[in-house]
C-alpha cells in the first residue's frame, strides 16, 4: 500500500470531491487531485481519462472519480484498459466492490441522495479486503472482456 489515492471530477462533484478529499487526508492519505475545482463546465470523459492514466503512472492504492450522477465518468473509466470501476450506491455495495470485485476505482455522484454517506462507503471500501479464490477466476475473466 503506497497510501496515495488519485481522485477527480468534473463541475457535477467538485464540492463532493473536496468533502472526500478532505476525509481521506484526516485518514492519513496523500492525494493526486486533478481537478476541476469549480462549477466551470467540462466533459466528464476528459476527467476520467486524465484520472485514469495519472493511477497508472503514480502507483496509487486506488482512483475515485465523480461527476454529477457518477454516471458517465464511471462508464468513461471503465472504458480505460485496466480499470475496474465501482459505481456503489451504499456501503454494502462498496465494501463488495472490493471483496468480489477488485476494483481499483470507485465513483460517486455530486447530485445524488445517498443513504450512507460518501465518506461512509469509501470507508467501506478501503477497509475491505479482496477474497480471491473464485472471485480472482471472475475478475479475470472481466480482464479478459478487453
Ligand atoms: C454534467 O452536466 C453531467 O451530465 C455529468 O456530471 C454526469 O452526471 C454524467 O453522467
Amino acid at each position: 500500500m503506497s497510501n496515495k489515492i488519485v481522485i477527480g471530477a468534473d463541475h457535477g462533484a467538485y464540492e463532493l470531491k473536496a468533502e472526500i478529499i478532505k476525509h481521506l487526508e484526516n485518514r492519513g492519505f496523500s492525494i493526486k487531485n486533478m481537478g476541476v475545482d469549480s462549477a466551470d463546465s467540462v466533459d466528464y470523459p476528459d476527467m476520467a481519462e486524465i484520472t485514469c492514466k495519472e493511477y497508472f503512472k503514480g502507483n496509487y492504492d486506488f482512483g475515485i472519480v465523480c461527476c454529477g450522477t457518477g454516471i458517465g465518468i464511471s462508464i468513461s473509466a471503465n472504458k480505460v484498459d485496466g480499470i475496474r470501476c465501482a459505481l456503489p450506491q451504499n456501503k454494502f455495495g462498496a465494501e463488495m466492490s472490493k471483496v468480489h470485485n477488485n476494483a481499483n476505482f470507485i465513483a460517486f455522484g455530486g447530485r445524488i441522495e445517498y443513504h450512507d454517506s460518501v465518506n461512509d462507503m469509501i470507508d467501506a471500501y478501503i477497509d475491505a479486503k479482496f477474497e480471491g479464490g473464485r472471485h480472482q477466476r471472475r475478475v479475470d475473466k472481466i480482464m479478459g472482456l478487453e
